[in-house]
């Protein structure tokens, strides 16, 4: 069987030829690892999953993590996907995936959990206009930092909580203090070492402060640190088509979606590997 990693920039992306029956294979699943860590980002373009062999392929991949009852979730708690949608007949946690208009990293303000290592998202149905996914490669900006940068990072922590990714979305006092109360900060490093692999930037709208620096220059260090990796050259942009998956490198990329119509129909299923640098 012929398996290729296309590569679509030398910093970020990677299309992969496979057919679908590989995905049931060990060393393929072994081969995506390694990918992952040096594309960051995987396509298989209409491969069209359903439920049952998305959770498959991501078990496959390593440990899961379920969202679905830590906040990130829709209506159904007890769902090993998540629905991640505008239609509130699905979901009735909008904000949240308002929150994903903006730079991020999945489960960085969660509590008790690593940050997790992947996230597997397939398109069931797109968006007429807009719901075009970005990925910023964080793996690509913390390596072509200067050395002098990167010894001022070295040891900074920052606070991320659920408060600050939503404040672009804060429109009244009440909604201020209902977000705040509900959100519990997390430190995480600055720059993410993990034991083997990449090192990365942690950044993203959950990011709040970076701890022990003034407000604002902890918040316009965090502003610049995101404008340098969505720089053209460390971006993927990718364009949906119904049944397309892309699994990507949480912590070796930002991402964000293009705004969509809450009318579109927009449903995207979301699964997540669990990271495995406890240390972080
Ligand atoms: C998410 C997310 C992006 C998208 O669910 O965390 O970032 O394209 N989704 O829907
Ligand atoms: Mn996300």
């Amino acid at each position: 069987m012929k398996i290729e990693f296309e590569s679509v920039k030398p910093h970020i992306g990677a299309i992969v030829h496979v057919d679908r029956s590989a995905l049931k294979d060990e060393a393929f699943a072994q081969r995506c690892l390694e990918a992952l860590d040096k594309h960051t980002v995987l396509v298989f373009p209409r491969i069209g999953l359903n439920d049952d062999e998305q959770l498959a392929f991501t078990d496959r991949l390593g440990a899961r993590v379920e969202f679905s009852s830590s906040g990130e979730g829709s209506k159904n708690v007890s769902q090993a996907v998540l629905q991640v949608t505008l239609d509130k007949k699905i979901s009735d946690r909008t904000e949240y995936v308002q929150g994903t208009y903006f730079w991020h990293m999945d489960g960085m303000p969660v509590s008790d959990i690593p940050p997790p290592k992947a996230t597997l998202l397939s398109a069931r149905r797109i968006a007429p206009k807009g719901g075009q996914t970005e990925f910023a490669s964080t793996f690509a900006a913390y390596e072509k930092l200067s050395a002098a940068e990167k010894a001022e990072i070295a040891d900074l922590r920052v606070l991320h909580s659920i408060h600050a990714s939503l404040r672009p979305l804060i429109d009244t006092e009440e909604e201020d203090h209902r977000w705040r109360r509900a959100s519990v900060g997390r430190e995480r490093p600055l720059v993410w070492a993990p034991k083997s692999g990449r090192k990365s930037l942690l950044i993203g709208s959950t990011a709040d402060r970076i701890i022990g620096m003034p407000v604002p220059e902890g918040r316009a260090m965090i502003t610049r640190l995101i404008e340098w990796a969505a720089q053209p050259d460390f971006k993927y942009s990718h364009h949906w088509q119904e049944g397309d998956l892309v699994v990507w490198h949480n912590c070796g990329a930002l991402h964000r979606v293009i705004p969509y119509d809450s009318e579109s129909g927009r449903l995207m299923h979301r699964t997540s590997l669990a990271g495995t640098d406890a240390l972080n």
